[in-house]
């Protein structure tokens, strides 16, 4: 029997699913929203953004339920991440870990090359986070921010070695003849 909803299939094998942020999502993406930050954007900060054509938003869902969310915007040779969370409830269980893939697996080898993003700079887990998956801060930004003038850490991974078989993700050169044969 048909649910009347899309069936939702999990490559990454964790249990985490992405989609693209909907107008529904936006009362569950505020709730989270004002949940993770001290400076948090309104629905109507939300709108304005997405309206944008180059901008774009994803939900992370576990078991049906919102657990993370990133709006991030393309440019010519680079996506930079405008907003990234993951809810209190459902942290430090590879959410955050499954949204950065996915933003790895939309650089394309020839054009965007690197992802952008801010961030505070008392915001130490976020720096943490983002160092553990390959971050490393490039800039400060001082009085990056209107509502408390805090500075601001530019963060940027560049794009790992690209594979055409495999996607992003291999390190160095792999000889799929060896390994066929050594089977
Ligand atoms: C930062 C944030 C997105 C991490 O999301 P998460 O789903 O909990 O992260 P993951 O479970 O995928 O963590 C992966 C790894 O990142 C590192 N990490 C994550 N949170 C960390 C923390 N609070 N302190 C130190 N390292 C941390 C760890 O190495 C972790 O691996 P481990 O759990 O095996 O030790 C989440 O804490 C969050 O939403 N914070 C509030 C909003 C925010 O600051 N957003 C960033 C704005 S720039």
């Amino acid at each position: 029997m048909s649910t009347g909803r899309a069936r939702v299939v999990d490559r990454t094998g964790t249990g985490v699913h992405i989609r693209w942020m909907i107008r529904r999502d936006m009362p569950e993406v505020t709730r989270a929203e004002r949940a993770c930050f001290e400076f948090s954007w309104t629905e109507d900060d939300f709108l304005r953004c997405l309206r944008q054509r180059n901008c774009i938003g994803m939900v992370a869902e576990v078991n049906d339920a919102l657990a993370g969310f990133m709006i991030y915007e393309l440019h010519k040779t680079r996506l930079n991440v405008l907003n990234f969370a993951v809810a209190p409830g459902a942290r430090r269980r590879g959410v955050g870990r499954v949204m950065v893939g996915k933003l790895v697996y939309k650089l394309t080898s020839h054009r965007r090359q690197k992802i952008t993003l801010a961030v505070r700079e008392r915001n130490l887990p976020a720096q943490l986070f983002f160092r553990a998956h390959g971050f490393r801060a490039t800039r400060l930004l001082p009085s990056y921010y209107e509502d408390s003038r805090e500075d601001a850490y530019q963060m940027e991974l560049l794009a790992p070695p690209y594979d055409p078989f495999d996607g992003f993700g291999v390190i160095g050169p792999v000889n799929r003849v060896a390994q066929y044969e050594e089977r």
